[in-house]
């Protein structure tokens, strides 16, 4: 039986969360009761993470600390199956460039073959983010660009730590 919280699931790998991220977790806590942002948990999957999924987890932890209905936790499920026992109506997900939809039209058949009853919503990036992902955030980090508006503060400082020349 469906709970009576609107559930959501918020899902990625978050290597790094970016304030894009943030934009998309925040306007799914508005829309829902409850938003579990799920992290990826498996440390060979698309290769190795730049930081640990505890990292991640403390990262998204700290810059939605203010958001009382958000919760952050590590799956390493189908995220349907981690969606169910969330007892989530759906998982919400953010759709930037034309490059992002053929990716993501895959990933929301692949999860509506497997779970018919959770529906997956598409929240458009807003435009200062619609260009911003987290490998290109990596890339910046890693020759000394400038970061400051694209991550959480804690966030800029552990890249430049982890990846400056
Ligand atoms: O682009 P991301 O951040 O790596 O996305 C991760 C995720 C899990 C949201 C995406 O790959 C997806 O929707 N996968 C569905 C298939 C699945 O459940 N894979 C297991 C991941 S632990």
């Amino acid at each position: 039986m469906a709970p009576d919280n609107r559930i959501a699931i918020c899902p990625g790998t978050f290597d790094p969360v970016t304030n894009g991220h943030l934009d998309v977790i925040s306007r799914a806590s508005a829309m829902y009761d409850e938003v579990v942002v799920a992290v990826v948990n498996l440390p060979w999957r698309k290769g190795k993470t730049v930081f640990t999924t505890d990292e991640r987890l403390a990262f998204l932890r700290k810059a939605t600390s203010h958001m009382a209905n958000i919760e952050v936790a590590p799956f390493s499920t189908l995220l349907v199956d981690f969606a169910r026992e969330r007892q989530a109506m759906a998982i919400v997900k953010g759709l930037r460039a034309i490059s992002d939809f053929e990716y993501e039209l895959e990933m929301n058949q692949l999860n509506h073959t497997q779970a018919p009853e959770i529906e997956s919503v598409y929240l458009m990036a807003s435009g200062k983010y619609s260009f911003l992902s987290s490998s290109g955030v990596k890339e910046l980090a890693t020759f000394g660009g400038d970061i400051e508006d694209l991550v959480p503060a804690e966030v800029a400082k552990a890249l430049k730590e982890r990846l400056g020349r």
